[in-house]
C-alpha cells in the first residue's frame, strides 16, 4: 500500500487530552488509555478509525459505557459515537509484550529497562490512537512498576506525584503542559542513575537538566551535559529561543534503531551519541555527541513547538534542525578555519551519501510525494539535502534576515502542525525584498524535484575590452517518476583571482541562477582571471568547470575561501584517479610531481590548521570516485586509490615524519577543534608511515606506532595507532587488536569500534569477507543489537566496497543472507542494510549480474517487511 502526499485530509476527530496508565511488565504490560475526543466540525461525519499494531484489545468504553466496534486491518473502527461536536470520553484498555518487541518501535525492553520509540508510527504499538502528527493533545501519564527492578519512572513533562504501592510496586505521575503529537510521547522505566545540572537561563528562569544512564556509565556524561548547556545558550543567543520546560531529560539506551529522539522533555539517545570519556571515545565521537545533543535539543522548537502536518513534511523539522545543529557546531568550532573544516565535513557527507541517493533508485524529493514505509524516508536527502535547502535560504536572505524569518515562522505557527510551504513563506514574507521572495515559487522546487542539479560554468576573457564573461548553465537528470525538471534557484557565491593567486577586488558576489542559463560580466581586468565558484558550497549541485590543473593549483594554494581551497585539491586528486581508472592495463603511479609537490606544500604550510591539512591530504572516497563513472569496477577503483595512497606515503615520507613529530604531543586530552585537528593529522601521518613501511619492510614506524598504541592516554590516539597498523595489514595489528579487545571487552561502544575497524579494513586478495564471516561467530557479536550489527555488517557492506564487490558474488550472497536474517526481527535495520546495493545498475560485469541475482533473491522472499520490500522493489524497477 502506497501513501500519497496529495491524499492528505484533515483528521475526522480531534483528541484533546490523553490520560495513560501503564502497569509495566516485560511479558505483559497493561495500558489504560482515557481520551477526550471530539468530532472535527470541518470534516463530514464518519466513523473513528484508530491505528493499532500488535496490541491485545480488552475493553472499549465511550462515556463509561460499552460500545460496538469492529476491526479493519490493524484499525479499530468505532461507528456508534455520540453525534454533534461535544467532546466525549473514550477509554481503551490493551496489553502488549515489550520483551518480545525486537523491532524497537513502540514500547520495548533493553537490558532490563523499558524504553519507547514512537516516531514515526510507533505510538500505535502502545495503544489505539490517531497516530498522525497533526493530532495534538495534552498528556498525563501514570507509570506503575516493581520498585526494585524499575526504581526510575520517567515520562514527558513534570513529575506531579509519586509513591509506593502494594506488593513492592511504586508509581509516578507525569504531566506534560505542552500539547504534542503522539510521536513525541516517551516513557522510560529501569535502574538508572543521573547527572543533574540546575541552570538559570538568560531570562532568569530555573531549569533542571538530567542525563540518565547505567551506573557504570555515569563517568561518561560530562561532555553531553556540556553540549546540552551550550546548545541551550546558543539557541537563546542566536535565535531568541528559550527552553520552555522546567525539566529537560536525556536517557541513553544501548538498543536503538537510530541516533536519538527528541521526545518532549525526555530525549532518548543511542548510547553512541551520549557517552564519552577520553579513555573510551574518540574526537569524532565527541563531535558527534555535541551535534546530536544539540540537534535533539533544537527540535524542541523546530519540530515540537511547531511540528509537521504529515510525514511528507518531515524535512520541515529535520532539514531545519540539521541546519541549526551544523550552524551550532560551526559557532562552537570558533575560528574561520575551524568553521570551514566543519563545512567541508558536512559537504563530504552530502556528496558521498546524498548525491548517490539522488542518482539512484531511492531518489526522492526533500518533500517526498509517496512512500510505502515512512521509516525508509529518514534519509540523507530529507536530512542533509533538506539542511542545504534551508542554508540556501539563509544565503539568499542573509543571516539577520534568516533570524527574522524564523521569528515570523514561530509567531505564525507556534503550537501548529504545518508544511514546508509555510516555512518558506515565512522566510520570504520576513524578507520581502530578497531574491528568495522574488523567486519563491521557483525556489520551492528544491522541495519538489529530486536529483542533483548540474551547473556548467564557462568563462571567456576578452583582452581587448578587459572583460570576463561567465556563463552558468543548469540541468538536472531525470529521477524515478520525474523525467524532466524545471530550473532551480541556485545561489552561486563566487570571486575572481589572478594567476598569482591574488583576490581581485570587487569581484566577490552572489550570483542567483534561476533560469536555465545566465551570464555575468566582470570588467576592468588586466588578464584572464581564475574563477572561484560555489564558495562555501553555496548550493547542493555538481559544478562542472573548465579550470586547468594549473588554475586549480593556484586555487589550492591561494583561494581566500577555505572550502574552495580544499575543493581544488579534491578536484586535482579526482582527475588523476579517474584517468587511472579509465586507463587500460595494470594500475601504475596515478600521481605526478606537481600534485605531490602541492600536497607537500599544504602539509608543510606554516599557517594552515592541522585539521584543514588532514582534510586536504585525504583522497576522495572510493564511493565518490565511483559516482563520477558511468560504469563502475569497484576493484579497479580500490586499486587506484590504494596506489595513490602509497604514492603519497612514499613521496612525502619525510614530511609525514615531520608532521607526526610536530603534532604528536597534545598534553591532557581536550576535545576542542584545534587539538582534535592535531590528533587527526598525527593519525593520518601514522597511517601513511605504516603504509610506506609495508613496502620497504622497515620495522621502525610500525614499531613506533605499536608503542604509541600501548602508551596512548586517550582513545583517539590509541584507535588511530591501531587503525594505522590494521589498515596497513601489519602483523603488529593483530597483536594490538587482541590487546585492545582484552582491555575494552566490557565497553560496548569500544567493542563496536573493534568490530568496525576489522570490517572496514582494506580487502587484500579477498580476505575481507572471510574475516567478517569469522567475526559473526565471535562471542561478542550480537545481531540483535543494532549498533553491534551495524558495526560489523553495515560497515562491511556500506564502507568496504572492495570487500563486498567480489567477482565470485560471495559478498552479495552475504548481504542477501544478512538482510533476510535481520528483516525477520528488525525491518528498519534490515532496510538500511538493503540500501547497500542501491547502485548495482552502475556496476560492470560480472558484479552487476551477481548483484541483481542477490537483490532478486531478497525480493522473492516470502514474508518480507514493507520496509525491505520497498527498497528492493525500487532497486529492481526500471
Ligand atoms: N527525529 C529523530 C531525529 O532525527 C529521528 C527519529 C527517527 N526514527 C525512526 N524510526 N525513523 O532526531
Ligand atoms: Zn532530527
Amino acid at each position: 500500500r502506497i501513501v500519497r502526499r496529495e491524499d492528505y485530509a484533515p483528521p475526522a476527530y480531534w483528541i484533546d487530552s490523553v490520560d495513560l496508565t501503564f502497569d509495566l511488565d516485560p511479558a505483559k504490560t497493561r495500558v489504560l488509555n482515557r481520551m477526550r475526543v471530539r468530532r472535527n466540525p470541518d470534516v463530514p461525519a464518519q466513523p473513528l478509525r484508530l491505528d493499532g499494531e500488535e496490541l491485545n484489545l480488552a475493553r472499549v468504553l465511550v462515556n463509561g459505557q460499552g460500545t460496538s466496534f469492529k476491526m479493519d486491518g490493524g484499525q479499530l473502527v468505532l461507528e456508534a459515537l455520540p453525534e454533534g461536536t461535544e467532546p466525549f470520553e473514550l477509554e481503551i484498555f490493551t496489553t502488549c509484550c515489550p520483551e518480545k518487541n525486537t523491532q524497537l518501535m513502540g514500547l520495548y525492553v533493553s537490558q532490563g529497562t523499558f524504553f519507547t520509540q514512537c516516531e514515526a508510527e510507533g505510538f500505535r504499538r502502545i495503544t489505539y490512537f490517531l497516530d498522525r502528527p497533526d493530532v495534538m493533545a495534552t498528556y498525563t501519564v501514570t507509570l506503575r512498576a516493581d520498585k526494585a527492578k524499575y526504581p526510575v519512572l520517567l515520562s514527558n513533562g513534570n513529575l506531579v506525584d509519586s509513591g509506593d504501592l502494594d506488593g513492592g510496586r511504586h508509581y509516578a505521575r507525569w504531566e506534560d503542559p505542552h500539547r504534542k503529537p503522539c510521536y513525541l510521547f516517551a516513557l522510560v522505566a529501569g535502574k538508572l542513575v543521573c547527572r543533574s545540572q540546575p541552570i538559570i537561563s538568560r531570562s532568569g528562569t530555573e531549569h533542571l537538566l538530567q542525563i540518565y544512564v547505567r551506573q557504570a556509565d555515569l563517568d561518561k556524561t560530562e561532555h553531553a551535559m556540556q553540549s546540552l548547556m551550550a546548545a541551550i545558550a546558543w539557541d537563546e543567543t542566536r535565535f531568541g529561543l528559550p527552553l520552555d520546560l522546567q525539566r529537560f531529560m536525556i536517557v541513553a539506551t544501548s538498543d536503538f534503531n537510530m541516533g536519538a529522539m527528541e521526545n518532549k522533555g525526555l530525549n532518548i539517545f543511542n548510547t553512541k551519541f551520549v557517552l564519552a570519556n577520553p579513555a573510551t571515545a574518540t574526537d569524532v565521537d565527541y563531535a558527534n555527541i555535541e551535534s546530536v545533543v544539540a540537534h535533539e535539543y533544537f527540535h524542541n522548537w523546530t519540530g515540537n513547538r511547531v511540528t509537521c502536518r504529515d510525514w511528507f513534511q518531515l524535512s520541515l523539522k529535520e532539514g531545519l534542525t540539521v541546519f541549526r545543529d551544523q550552524e551550532f557546531s560551526q559557532d562552537m568550532a570558533g575560528s574561520p578555519s575551524a568553521r570551514a573544516v566543519k563545512r567541508i565535513e558536512d559537504v563530504r557527507v552530502l556528496r558521498t551519501a546524498q548525491f548517490p541517493e539522488d542518482a539512484g533508485p531511492m531518489a526522492h524529493p526533500v518533500r517526498p510525494d509517496q512512500y510505502a514505509e515512512i521509516n525508509n524516508f529518514y534519509t540523507v536527502t530529507v536530512y542533509e539535502k533538506g539542511a542545504e535547502v534551508v542554508r540556501m535560504m539563509q544565503t539568499l536572505v542573509g543571516r539577520e534576515g534568516f533570524a527574522r524569518g524564523l521569528k515570523l515562522y514561530f509567531e505564525r505557527h507556534d503550537g501548529q502542525a504545518v508544511t514546508c510551504d509555510d516555512f518558506a513563506q515565512a522566510m520570504a514574507d520576513a524578507n520581502p525584498d530578497s531574491p528568495l521572495a522574488q523567486h519563491l515559487e521557483a525556489f520551492k522546487r528544491w522541495y519538489a524535484q529530486a536529483g542533483t542539479p548540474r551547473v556548467r560554468a564557462q568563462g571567456q576573457f576578452d583582452p581587448e575590452r578587459g572583460t570576463y564573461t561567465l556563463t552558468l548553465r543548469q540541468s538536472c537528470p531525470p529521477t524515478p517518476g520525474q523525467p524532466t525538471k524545471a530550473p532551480f534557484v541556485i545561489p552561486v557565491a563566487m570571486g575572481l583571482l589572478d594567476h598569482q593567486g591574488h583576490a581581485l577586488p570587487g569581484t566577490e558576489r552572489l550570483v542567483v541562477l534561476h533560469e536555465p542559463e545566465t551570464t555575468v560580466v566582470f570588467d576592468g581586468l588586466q588578464a584572464a582571471p581564475i574563477a572561484s565558484l560555489l564558495r562555501g558550497f553555496s548550493a547542493p549541485v555538481i559544478l562542472e568547470h573548465d579550470l586547468s590543473d594549473d588554475e586549480l593549483l593556484v586555487l589550492l594554494a591561494h583561494d581566500t575561501d577555505p572550502f574552495n581551497r580544499w575543493e581544488a585539491g579534491q578536484q586535482l586528486a579526482l582527475r588523476r584517479a579517474l584517468a587511472a581508472v579509465r586507463a587500460a592495463g595494470p594500475v601504475h603511479e596515478p600521481l605526478d610531481g606537481a600534485f605531490l609537490e602541492a600536497m607537500r606544500a599544504v602539509l608543510r604550510h606554516p599557517a594552515l590548521d592541522a585539521a584543514f591539512k588532514e582534510l586536504v591530504l585525504t583522497l576522495p572516497a572510493e564511493t565518490y570516485i565511483a559516482e563520477q563513472l558511468d560504469e563502475v569496477d569497484p576493484q579497479r577503483i580500490h586499486a587506484v586509490r590504494e596506489a595513490m595512497r602509497r604514492q603519497l606515503a612514499h613521496a612525502l615520507h619525510d614530511d609525514w615524519v615531520w608532521a607526526y613529530e610536530q603534532h604528536k604531543d597534545n598534553g591532557a586530552y581536550r576535545p576542542d577543534a584545534v587539538s582534535a585537528g592535531r590528533r587527526a593529522l598525527t593519525g593520518l601521518a601514522l597511517h601513511m608511515l605504516c603504509l610506506a613501511a609495508r613496502d620497504n619492510g622497515n620495522p621502525v614506524w610500525p614499531g613506533k606506532t605499536y608503542q604509541r598504541f600501548k602508551d596512548a592516554t586517550n582513545m583517539t590516539d590509541r584507535y588511530q595507532a591501531l587503525s594505522a597498523l590494521v589498515t596497513a595489514g601489519h602483523e603488529l595489528g593483530q597483536r594490538a587488536l587482541a590487546q585492545f579487545h582484552d582491555r575494552f571487552h566490557a565497553e560496548e561502544l569500544v567493542l563496536d569500534k573493534w568490530f568496525a575497524l576489522q570490517a572496514g579494513a582494506p580487502d587484500r586478495d579477498g580476505d575481507a569477507l572471510p574475516r567478517v564471516q569469522a567475526l559473526l561467530q565471535h562471542p561478542d557479536f550480537n545481531l540483535r543489537n543494532p549498533n553491534r550489527a551495524r558495526s560489523l555488517i553495515s560497515t562491511f557492506c556500506h564502507a568496504n566496497p572492495a570487500g563486498l564487490h567480489r567477482a565470485d558474488g560471495a559478498g552479495y550472497a552475504f548481504w542477501r543472507d544478512r538482510v533476510l536474517e535481520i528483516d525477520a526481527f528488525n525491518p528498519q535495520v534490515a532496510a538500511r542494510l538493503a540500501r547497500a546495493l542501491d547502485r548495482w545498475r552502475k556496476l560492470a560485469e560480472p558484479y552487476r549480474s551477481a548483484a541483481r541475482a542477490a537483490i532478486e533473491a531478497v525480493a522473492a522472499h516470502e514474508g518480507l517487511s514493507t520496509d525491505v520490500r520497498e527498497v528492493v522493489s525500487r532497486a529492481l524497477a526500471d
